[in-house]
């Protein structure tokens, strides 16, 4: 189908060879996943993983994610441990990061790992990226397709806004389903979760045990400390606007419908609400408005990851 734009394209047999090839090349291609929308390139190659670093404008001390179609292609760059094949048969293809120790035979670019000693790896469950995955020999290198510290993208159309002509390939798979990253959760030692994302925390302690110790001993996720997910204005938590000229981020059926007031879930669903955060985000300051205060959301569930990336976006 012909769209406005001419990097952005459904995906076929046709636009399948020519991603497929490109990202063989070492070129970058911008892909849908169930979570966001990534920027994708061969992770071991360094010529696309310099790409993906420039292109963002993200900090190099900053690791990438690694994603595979299935857990046996992961095997020659990782050590997959017990921790990891509990979860994965719970929730793989689907939206969560293990950071696994690697293998020495790894051939994963060092640059897209920061030189640790780890890497955090993914299986990603939309039909597109897993039909791309399928046909590489590679695993793909693929952060959230958006500028450093700013809104991940959730449509094709957000990716080509962070981009515009500088990739040539943006696959367009829809909004993503759940809007938010995934959860990363460290398996090399005690397990700790590092990134909330959709999947309940509850859920995942069922499997495994998790280490919730509040004191951040040491950094292990780089990109999780600073500024980030930030819409470009400024964000006010758990307080209401008193100018129409501010926008009201609201949850629920509690506040009155107003010109300025944009509601994530009327129905006060967690999940809903995390689809619509980032998207929500975007429209308020594409409509001009100067700054965006937040209500309150529950903490709890996938709430947490919420509220994790608004606070950051607050910063
Ligand atoms: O849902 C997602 O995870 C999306 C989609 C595209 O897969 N990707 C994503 O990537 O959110 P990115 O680069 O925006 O976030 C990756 C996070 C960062 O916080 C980074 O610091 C952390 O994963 N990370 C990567 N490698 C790590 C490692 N070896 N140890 C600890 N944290 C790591
Ligand atoms: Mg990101």
């Amino acid at each position: 189908m012909k769209n406005i734009y001419s990097n952005i394209f459904s995906f076929n047999q046709k636009i399948l060879k020519r991603t497929v090839k490109a990202l063989n090349k070492g070129d970058l291609a911008g892909l849908p996943t169930e979570t966001v929308y990534g920027l994708a390139g061969n992770a071991y190659s360094k010529k696309a993983i310099k790409k993906i670093y420039n292109l963002k404008k993200r900090p190099k001390k900053n690791p990438l994610i690694v994603h595979y179609y299935n857990s046996k292609m992961a095997n020659n760059d990782v050590l997959l441990n017990d921790n990891f094949f509990k979860l994965y048969k719970k929730f793989c293809p689907g939206p969560v990061t293990f950071v696994l120790k690697r293998n020495k035979k790894s051939k994963i670019n060092s640059l897209a790992t920061a030189n640790l000693s780890t890497v955090a790896i993914r299986f990603p469950n939309h039909w597109i990226i897993r039909s791309i995955l399928k046909y590489l020999s590679f695993p793909l290198a693929m952060p959230s397709a958006n500028l450093s510290s700013r809104l991940s993208a959730v449509s094709a159309s957000d990716v080509f806004e962070e981009f515009k002509n500088k990739i040539n390939i943006i696959i367009d798979g829809g909004k993503s389903k759940f809007g938010i990253e995934s959860t990363v959760i460290d398996l090399t030692k005690k397990p700790k979760i590092l990134r909330p994302g959709i999947i309940d925390s509850n859920k995942i302690k069922k499997l495994i045990k998790i280490n919730f110790s509040k004191k951040n001993s040491k950094i292990k996720s780089p990109g999780m400390l600073r500024k980030h997910y930030s819409p470009g204005i400024p964000v006010i938590l758990n307080k209401k606007p008193n100018n129409i000229r501010y926008a009201h981020i609201i949850f629920g059926k509690k506040y009155k419908n107003k010109k300025n007031t944009f509601n994530l879930s009327k129905k006060a669903d967690l999940k809903e609400a995390a689809s619509n955060l980032y998207k929500t985000m975007r429209i308020i300051k594409k409509k001009g408005y100067k700054k965006i205060f937040v209500t309150k959301i529950p903490n709890v569930g996938c709430g947490i990851a919420i509220n994790d990336r608004l606070l950051r976006a607050s910063k």
